[in-house]
């Protein structure tokens, strides 16, 4: 694929070499950062726009020009407000704000949700943000009472967060998504909450590494289990990816992502050393392409005719950086490397969206879950969310 860079970048020289394109770092890059967070303020206002009051925007469909929205019980709904926190954080931008502060609020009820794991995503990405942005002491609470909510999903038997109710598909399902909630858990314990939320995010991590990984230090997307009888595991198995085993590619970020967090917010080494072992099979693998946007599974059939997922693309990004700050000497450049890669790739016209197009996302190309037919190849708003971090962590500590 031929990558046409954005005209800012154009006009910078100092490029490095890429196979497959180029890779822009140091003050190239943020030069090309300071365009795209231009262009997500106006992008962002014309989604806000586009958006009814009591709704958040769930994906936009170039090929059919559709938007899609959800109410605030989808797992992404406190990804909108996050986005609109970082951008505002930014950009200070006065309609941001009021569009991030009103996001926001819609959000609240949430904080007593208990029917799945995804507390995490949906109000530490939104209060999180919100709340280290502002100080505001209501935020504090808010974040507080969706710590204890996702407490209750804590299943002693199996030394883990449950993260989906039990269904006609599932008895009791861990999916590796789930090392994303623990850093609600153990932020609140860290800052004089609750130290049983940390006690139970901490269980669950060395739970995930026991018994979620392949030998080869991949993650496999579900693990069910029979809450009955000390907690049986019942199988190895998956939901959104290619097969059974496979490695799907968002779920590696989720995983490389979660174990970073853990470490800054334990210091545990397991969980560095854990966060190394997963990047390892991520960078080194060789059906990663050269741009650093993975296909939607590393084991899908097909290789190389199938789809992107510009999404776990801006996990990792984000997942790298941070790991980057906690790693000494080769592999410290090598992480931040891959992240300008990445960085790089989700600038060019291929995935980065021209203003007044892309419903207003930023990024296209990414994959929700696509063995289940839903939201493939559309902007979505994690995608959106995870590459602005992980542009604002770049500019923070280049
Ligand atoms: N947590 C669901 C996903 O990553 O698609």
């Amino acid at each position: 694929m031929m990558m046409k860079l954005s005209i800012p970048l154009m006009l910078v020289l100092g490029c490095m070499l890429s196979v497959n394109g180029q890779t822009i770092s140091g003050a190239a890059l943020k030069t090309q950062i300071r365009s795209n967070m231009e262009l997500a303020v106006t992008q962002y206002k014309l989604l806000d726009r586009s958006v009814p009051a009591d709704r958040m925007p769930q994906h936009f469909d170039e090929k059919t020009g559709k938007l899609k929205t959800s109410d605030i019980t989808w797992w992404c709904s406190g990804f909108f407000p996050g986005t609109l926190w970082y951008i505002y954080e930014y950009s200070k931008n006065a309609d941001i704000l009021k569009a991030a502060d009103a996001r926001l609020k819609l959000m609240e009820p949430m904080k007593h949700f208990t029917g799945n794991h995804d507390l995490g995503f949906m109000m530490y990405c939104s209060y999180g943000n919100a709340f280290r942005i502002t100080g505001e002491p209501s935020y504090r609470k808010t974040i507080d009472t969706a710590a204890m909510s996702l407490a209750t999903r804590y299943r002693p038997s199996i030394q883990s967060i449950q993260s989906w109710d039990s269904s006609k598909n599932f008895t009791c399902a861990i999916i590796v998504d789930n090392m994303m909630n623990l850093e609600l858990l153990t932020w609140v314990s860290n800052n004089g909450g609750d130290p049983r939320f940390r006690d139970i995010a901490v269980t669950h991590a060395n739970t995930t590494i026991e018994r979620q990984f392949r030998p080869d230090n991949a993650a496999y997307h579900v693990l069910d289990y029979s809450l009955a009888n000390g907690g049986k595991l019942l199988r190895k198995t998956t939901w959104q990816g290619a097969h059974d085993t496979s490695a799907w590619a968002r779920g590696q970020s989720w995983a490389l992502y979660g174990y970073t967090v853990m470490y800054r917010m334990t210091n545990d080494k397991k969980y560095l050393d854990q966060a190394h072992k997963i990047a390892a099979f991520i960078l080194n693998h060789p059906r990663l392409p050269k741009d650093g946007i993975p296909y939607w599974d590393f084991d899908a059939p097909g290789i190389p005719n199938v789809l992107r997922d510009a999404s776990a693309g801006s996990i990792m990004a984000s997942a790298l950086i941070e790991l980057s700050g906690f790693t000494k000497g080769k592999m410290k450049d090598k992480y931040m490397r891959t992240a300008e890669t990445i960085l790089t790739t989700l600038s060019s016209e291929t995935y980065l969206a021209k203003p007044g197009t892309n419903g207003g996302f930023l990024l296209k190309h990414n994959v929700g879950a696509l063995p289940l037919k839903g939201e493939v190849d559309v902007a979505l708003t994690y995608a959106d969310y995870y590459f602005i971090e992980a542009m604002l962590r770049y500019l923070a500590v280049k």
